[in-house]
Protein backbone atom coordinates (compact mmCIF):
# COMPACT_ATOMS: atom_id res chain seq x y z
CA UNK A 1 0.00 0.00 0.00
CA UNK A 2 1.17 3.46 -0.99
CA UNK A 3 0.69 6.55 1.72
CA UNK A 4 0.21 10.09 0.72
CA UNK A 5 0.01 12.27 3.28
CA UNK A 6 -1.71 15.30 3.22
CA UNK A 7 -1.78 18.45 5.28
CA UNK A 8 -5.46 18.56 5.01
CA UNK A 9 -8.70 17.73 4.17
CA UNK A 10 -8.26 20.09 0.94
CA UNK A 11 -4.60 19.07 -0.11
CA UNK A 12 -6.01 15.31 0.06
CA UNK A 13 -8.71 16.14 -2.41
CA UNK A 14 -6.34 18.06 -4.84
CA UNK A 15 -4.10 14.54 -4.34
CA UNK A 16 -6.59 12.36 -5.18
CA UNK A 17 -7.95 14.96 -7.56
CA UNK A 18 -4.29 14.89 -9.36
CA UNK A 19 -4.46 11.00 -9.58
CA UNK A 20 -7.96 10.30 -11.64
CA UNK A 21 -6.92 13.52 -13.44
CA UNK A 22 -3.91 11.09 -14.28
CA UNK A 23 -6.11 8.06 -15.56
CA UNK A 24 -8.29 9.85 -17.51
CA UNK A 25 -5.36 11.37 -19.83
CA UNK A 26 -3.82 8.04 -19.91
CA UNK A 27 -6.81 6.32 -20.25
CA UNK A 28 -9.67 8.78 -21.93
CA UNK A 29 -12.15 5.93 -21.97
CA UNK A 30 -11.56 4.54 -18.78
CA UNK A 31 -14.08 2.99 -16.32
CA UNK A 32 -13.88 4.95 -13.07
CA UNK A 33 -15.46 3.46 -10.04
CA UNK A 34 -16.73 6.61 -7.73
CA UNK A 35 -18.10 6.70 -4.40
CA UNK A 36 -20.37 8.76 -2.38
CA UNK A 37 -20.48 10.47 1.24
CA UNK A 38 -17.78 13.94 2.89
CA UNK A 39 -14.76 12.56 1.88
CA UNK A 40 -14.90 12.45 -1.86
CA UNK A 41 -16.85 16.07 -2.41
CA UNK A 42 -12.93 18.26 -2.47
CA UNK A 43 -12.13 15.79 -5.35
CA UNK A 44 -14.86 16.27 -7.26
CA UNK A 45 -14.91 19.77 -6.72
CA UNK A 46 -11.59 19.67 -7.83
CA UNK A 47 -11.87 18.28 -10.89
CA UNK A 48 -14.81 20.24 -11.75
CA UNK A 49 -12.48 23.11 -11.49
CA UNK A 50 -9.91 21.47 -14.05
CA UNK A 51 -12.82 20.29 -16.47
CA UNK A 52 -13.46 24.08 -16.21
CA UNK A 53 -10.62 25.20 -17.40
CA UNK A 54 -9.93 22.49 -20.18
CA UNK A 55 -7.72 20.53 -18.67
CA UNK A 56 -9.70 17.32 -18.33
CA UNK A 57 -12.05 15.84 -20.95
CA UNK A 58 -14.98 13.34 -19.69
CA UNK A 59 -16.58 12.69 -23.09
CA UNK A 60 -15.48 9.08 -23.60
CA UNK A 61 -15.17 8.21 -19.50
CA UNK A 62 -17.78 5.59 -17.80
CA UNK A 63 -18.36 5.26 -14.62
CA UNK A 64 -19.46 2.76 -11.91
CA UNK A 65 -20.38 3.89 -8.42
CA UNK A 66 -20.19 1.43 -5.19
CA UNK A 67 -23.30 1.71 -3.83
CA UNK A 68 -26.78 3.04 -3.66
CA UNK A 69 -29.91 3.11 -0.74
CA UNK A 70 -32.59 0.50 -1.23
CA UNK A 71 -35.87 2.55 -1.62
CA UNK A 72 -34.52 6.07 -2.84
CA UNK A 73 -35.40 7.38 -5.80
CA UNK A 74 -32.90 8.94 -8.46
CA UNK A 75 -34.52 12.09 -7.76
CA UNK A 76 -34.56 11.87 -3.90
CA UNK A 77 -32.07 14.41 -2.71
CA UNK A 78 -30.14 11.78 -0.35
CA UNK A 79 -30.21 9.54 -3.08
CA UNK A 80 -26.54 8.70 -4.39
CA UNK A 81 -27.53 9.22 -7.85
CA UNK A 82 -28.67 12.56 -6.84
CA UNK A 83 -25.25 13.07 -4.54
CA UNK A 84 -23.50 12.17 -7.96
CA UNK A 85 -25.59 14.32 -10.25
CA UNK A 86 -25.02 17.77 -8.41
CA UNK A 87 -21.45 16.98 -7.41
CA UNK A 88 -20.13 15.55 -10.36
CA UNK A 89 -21.65 14.67 -13.60
CA UNK A 90 -24.10 17.92 -13.64
CA UNK A 91 -20.58 19.97 -14.27
CA UNK A 92 -19.30 18.17 -16.83
CA UNK A 93 -18.68 16.86 -20.07
CA UNK A 94 -20.02 13.15 -18.99
CA UNK A 95 -22.35 11.10 -21.30
CA UNK A 96 -25.05 10.30 -18.63
CA UNK A 97 -25.40 7.12 -20.25
CA UNK A 98 -22.14 6.17 -19.49
CA UNK A 99 -22.85 6.59 -15.87
CA UNK A 100 -23.81 3.59 -13.50
CA UNK A 101 -25.47 3.37 -10.36
CA UNK A 102 -27.26 0.74 -8.78
CA UNK A 103 -31.43 1.31 -8.91
CA UNK A 104 -32.23 1.88 -5.49
CA UNK A 105 -35.95 1.18 -6.74
CA UNK A 106 -35.66 -2.18 -7.81
CA UNK A 107 -37.15 -4.24 -5.16
CA UNK A 108 -36.20 -7.54 -6.89
CA UNK A 109 -32.81 -7.65 -4.81
CA UNK A 110 -31.71 -10.87 -6.62
CA UNK A 111 -32.65 -8.86 -10.11
CA UNK A 112 -31.10 -5.92 -8.79
CA UNK A 113 -27.87 -7.77 -7.71
CA UNK A 114 -27.63 -9.98 -10.66
CA UNK A 115 -27.91 -6.41 -13.20
CA UNK A 116 -25.53 -4.47 -11.78
CA UNK A 117 -23.20 -7.47 -12.08
CA UNK A 118 -23.48 -7.57 -15.48
CA UNK A 119 -23.14 -3.64 -15.47
CA UNK A 120 -19.86 -4.68 -14.22
CA UNK A 121 -18.85 -7.59 -16.43
CA UNK A 122 -19.57 -5.69 -19.44
CA UNK A 123 -17.58 -2.61 -18.87
CA UNK A 124 -14.69 -5.19 -18.26
CA UNK A 125 -13.80 -4.11 -14.81
CA UNK A 126 -13.10 -0.91 -13.37
CA UNK A 127 -9.51 0.86 -14.54
CA UNK A 128 -9.13 3.39 -11.07
CA UNK A 129 -11.84 2.39 -8.16
CA UNK A 130 -12.40 5.88 -5.75
CA UNK A 131 -13.01 4.52 -2.07
CA UNK A 132 -13.85 6.44 1.03
CA UNK A 133 -13.58 4.67 4.70
CA UNK A 134 -16.66 3.83 6.66
CA UNK A 135 -16.11 4.78 10.54
CA UNK A 136 -16.53 0.71 10.96
CA UNK A 137 -13.97 0.03 8.55
CA UNK A 138 -16.42 -0.47 5.65
CA UNK A 139 -15.93 0.22 2.14
CA UNK A 140 -18.80 1.06 -0.36
CA UNK A 141 -21.32 -0.63 1.72
CA UNK A 142 -19.60 -3.68 2.30
CA UNK A 143 -20.62 -3.53 6.41
CA UNK A 144 -17.94 -5.56 8.93
CA UNK A 145 -19.32 -9.62 8.30
CA UNK A 146 -18.07 -12.89 9.14
CA UNK A 147 -17.22 -13.38 5.35
CA UNK A 148 -16.50 -11.33 2.54
CA UNK A 149 -19.36 -10.76 0.25
CA UNK A 150 -17.43 -11.37 -3.65
CA UNK A 151 -20.28 -9.58 -6.17
CA UNK A 152 -23.30 -7.03 -5.63
CA UNK A 153 -26.01 -7.36 -2.73
CA UNK A 154 -28.60 -5.85 -0.79
CA UNK A 155 -26.82 -5.21 2.98
CA UNK A 156 -28.80 -4.44 6.04
CA UNK A 157 -26.72 -1.46 7.38
CA UNK A 158 -24.63 -1.64 10.46
CA UNK A 159 -26.32 0.69 13.33
CA UNK A 160 -22.84 3.02 12.99
CA UNK A 161 -23.56 3.74 9.57
CA UNK A 162 -27.00 4.76 10.11
CA UNK A 163 -26.19 7.06 12.80
CA UNK A 164 -23.38 8.47 10.91
CA UNK A 165 -25.51 9.21 7.81
CA UNK A 166 -28.19 10.66 10.12
CA UNK A 167 -26.52 13.75 9.69
CA UNK A 168 -27.90 14.00 6.13
CA UNK A 169 -31.44 13.20 6.66
CA UNK A 170 -34.37 15.60 8.11
CA UNK A 171 -35.30 12.55 10.43
CA UNK A 172 -34.69 9.06 11.65
CA UNK A 173 -37.44 7.68 9.37
CA UNK A 174 -36.48 8.62 6.71
CA UNK A 175 -32.63 7.03 6.77
CA UNK A 176 -32.97 3.76 4.55
CA UNK A 177 -32.11 0.88 6.41
CA UNK A 178 -30.95 -0.98 3.15
CA UNK A 179 -28.56 -0.32 0.37
CA UNK A 180 -26.97 -2.20 -2.80
CA UNK A 181 -23.93 -2.32 -2.90
CA UNK A 182 -20.77 -3.58 -5.11
CA UNK A 183 -19.07 -6.83 -3.52
CA UNK A 184 -15.39 -6.85 -2.38
CA UNK A 185 -15.03 -9.38 -5.18
CA UNK A 186 -15.47 -6.32 -7.88
CA UNK A 187 -13.72 -3.92 -6.24
CA UNK A 188 -10.60 -5.78 -6.07
CA UNK A 189 -11.17 -6.52 -9.52
CA UNK A 190 -10.18 -2.67 -10.22
CA UNK A 191 -6.76 -2.44 -11.56
CA UNK A 192 -6.06 0.53 -9.15
CA UNK A 193 -7.73 1.74 -5.90
CA UNK A 194 -7.05 4.82 -4.59
CA UNK A 195 -8.43 5.29 -0.94
CA UNK A 196 -9.34 8.81 0.77
CA UNK A 197 -9.28 9.47 4.28
CA UNK A 198 -9.87 12.28 6.33
CA UNK A 199 -9.60 13.57 9.92
CA UNK A 200 -8.68 12.53 13.30
CA UNK A 201 -11.67 10.64 13.48
CA UNK A 202 -10.82 7.67 10.97
CA UNK A 203 -7.25 7.43 12.89
CA UNK A 204 -8.32 4.38 15.18
CA UNK A 205 -9.86 2.50 11.96
CA UNK A 206 -7.12 3.64 9.16
CA UNK A 207 -4.35 2.06 11.58
CA UNK A 208 -6.31 -1.20 11.36
CA UNK A 209 -6.86 -1.20 8.21
CA UNK A 210 -3.04 -0.95 7.58
CA UNK A 211 -1.83 -2.80 9.94
CA UNK A 212 -3.94 -4.99 11.18
CA UNK A 213 -4.98 -8.48 10.81
CA UNK A 214 -7.10 -9.27 6.97
CA UNK A 215 -10.52 -9.65 8.19
CA UNK A 216 -14.09 -9.57 7.07
CA UNK A 217 -15.00 -7.69 10.66
CA UNK A 218 -12.78 -4.84 9.20
CA UNK A 219 -14.00 -4.95 5.41
CA UNK A 220 -11.31 -2.44 4.29
CA UNK A 221 -8.30 -4.55 5.48
CA UNK A 222 -8.51 -6.51 2.79
CA UNK A 223 -6.85 -4.38 0.44
CA UNK A 224 -3.79 -5.05 2.01
CA UNK A 225 -3.46 -7.95 -0.85
CA UNK A 226 -4.71 -5.60 -3.80
CA UNK A 227 -1.76 -5.05 -5.79
CA UNK A 228 -2.23 -1.41 -6.12
CA UNK A 229 -3.88 0.41 -3.54
CA UNK A 230 -2.76 4.12 -2.87
CA UNK A 231 -3.96 5.67 -0.07
CA UNK A 232 -4.45 9.33 0.31
CA UNK A 233 -4.99 10.65 3.87
CA UNK A 234 -4.67 13.88 5.96
CA UNK A 235 -2.32 14.12 8.82
CA UNK A 236 -5.15 13.88 11.76
CA UNK A 237 -6.11 10.66 9.86
CA UNK A 238 -2.24 9.46 9.71
CA UNK A 239 -1.96 10.54 12.84
CA UNK A 240 -1.95 6.38 15.31
CA UNK A 241 0.15 4.52 12.26
CA UNK A 242 3.46 3.02 13.75
CA UNK A 243 6.26 5.52 12.75
C1 LIG B 1 -21.08 5.87 3.17
C2 LIG B 1 -20.74 5.32 1.79
C3 LIG B 1 -19.29 4.92 1.68
C4 LIG B 1 -18.42 6.03 2.25
C5 LIG B 1 -18.71 6.16 3.72
C6 LIG B 1 -17.83 7.18 4.41
O1 LIG B 1 -21.53 4.91 4.06
N1 LIG B 1 -21.56 4.21 1.41
O2 LIG B 1 -18.97 4.64 0.34
O3 LIG B 1 -17.07 5.74 2.04
O4 LIG B 1 -20.06 6.56 3.84
O5 LIG B 1 -18.41 8.42 4.32
P1 LIG B 1 -17.71 9.79 4.65
O6 LIG B 1 -16.77 10.05 3.54
O7 LIG B 1 -18.84 10.77 4.67
O8 LIG B 1 -17.04 9.63 5.97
Amino acid sequence: MRIIEAQDYQEMSRKAAGIIFAQVIMKPDCVLGLATGSSPIGTYRQLVEWYNQGDIDFSQVKTLNLDEYKGLSPDNPQSYYYFMYENLFKHININLRNTNIPNGLEDDTRKECARYDQVIAALGGVSLQLLGLGNNGHIGFNEPDVNFKKTTHCVTLAQSTIDANARFFNSPDEIPKHAYTMGIGSIMGAGKILVIVSGEGKAGILKEVIEGPITPSVPASILQLHKDVTIVADKAALSQLTK
